[in-house]
């Protein structure tokens, strides 16, 4: 029996505390102006010291569970994407298996930093295709606020804090996950990194990014993935209703965008009031898309994320 895999419901979560661009000209030399222009970010949410990336998944996978009308013991396995999890082991997964009073269920986190939730889509789908789960429990979690480096204007101002989870369901007829594809190129570690690490120098770091060297590899690495994605389901980009990318830069989502033969029409960007929240950033804008009714069901949708590694990918799937 052909198994394929659906998104059954979805949720999202963002602390409440709100940093508008305008607030840090009191600590470093920068401008909205600037932040804007270059990024199109103007707001970003910052969870509190106390407030921890298990936290934003509990809540964002509770309003999952409570869309897709299931309970906690419906659930058969969790995969959570994170580059700051509450702590170096365990993994947060398993906090949120045991805050959400799960069963004894496998629950692991995801490490591959922007990409984190299209590698945990892939995953997730192999797993109900070879019949180990029947409802999955994603999420892309994040509280970057604590790892950047609030001197450095270069990094301080493109993060936020949030998180977002689907339910992936099996699916005898409807094919959800269209298609997947995966990659990793480690040779550009010094573009973007953490300076710091349990075997390295047992700190946490803080983030260290050569931005220029990430905008170009970004434009093209998008594109071709999302062209192979829609190539391996046979599909083209006329069939596109929505193309979601990693939300980074609004410059780069544009230029993505036009490159593939898309228009802003039909690309979701969130960054304006997200900033770049890491593995949280598509399902973020996948479930306040869907929320606001933008997105709907039956939609074919484009995801694609490239981050630290490097590591990239794309996803075709029809909600
Ligand atoms: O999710 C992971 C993937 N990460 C990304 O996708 C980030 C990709 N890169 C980018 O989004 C852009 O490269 C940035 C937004 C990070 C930077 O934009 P840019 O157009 O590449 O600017 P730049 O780095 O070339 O900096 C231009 C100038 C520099 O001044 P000088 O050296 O020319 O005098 C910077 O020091 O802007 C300066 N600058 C700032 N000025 C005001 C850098 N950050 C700031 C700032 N405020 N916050």
């Amino acid at each position: 029996m052909l198994l394929n895999s659906r998104v059954l419901g979805h949720g999202h979560f963002l602390p409440a505390k709100v940093l508008e661009n305008n607030d840090f000209v009191n600590f470093i030399d920068t401008s909205d102006e600037w932040i804007y222009s270059r990024t199109g970010i103007k707001q970003r949410h910052i969870a509190l010291e106390n407030e921890l990336t298990s936290d934003l998944a509990v809540k964002a996978s509770q309003k999952a569970l409570d869309s897709a009308n299931l309970k906690s013991d419906d659930i058969d396995c969790i995969i959570l994407a994170t580059t700051t999890p509450d702590e170096t082991f365990p993994s947060t997964a398993t906090k949120v298996q045991t805050q959400l009073k799960m069963r004894n269920i496998p629950s692991f986190d995801v490490q591959a930093v922007c990409s984190g939730f299209i590698y945990s889509l892939q995953i997730a789908d192999s797993l109900i295709k070879c019949q180990k789960a029947k409802n999955i429990l994603v999420i892309g979690a994040e509280t970057l606020s604590k790892i950047v480096d609030w001197k450095d204007r270069r990094t301080c101002v493109l993060f936020g804090d949030g998180a977002g989870a689907i339910i992936l369901g099996k699916s005898k007829g409807f094919c959800g996950i269209m298609s997947t594809k995966l990659y990793s190129d480690g040779s550009w570690h010094d573009s973007l990194f953490s300076d710091g690490g349990p075997s390295i120098n047992q700190k946490v770091g803080k983030i260290r990014m050569n931005g220029k060297d990430i905008f170009k590899q970004a434009v093209n690495k998008l594109t071709e993935a999302t062209n192979e994605a829609l190539s391996e389901c046979n599909l083209d980009v006329k069939d596109i209703n929505w193309f979601i990318p990693h939300q980074a830069n609004q410059r780069i989502i544009s230029s993505t965008a036009k490159k593939i033969g898309l228009g802003e029409d039909k690309t979701i960007s969130t960054v304006r009031y997200h900033a770049n929240t890491s593995a949280a950033s598509i399902p973020l804008a996948l479930s306040s898309s869907i929320e606001n009714g933008k997105i709907k069901s039956n939609d074919i949708l484009a995801l694609c994320a490239i981050g630290g590694g490097l590591t990239w990918g794309s996803c075709i799937l029809k909600l």
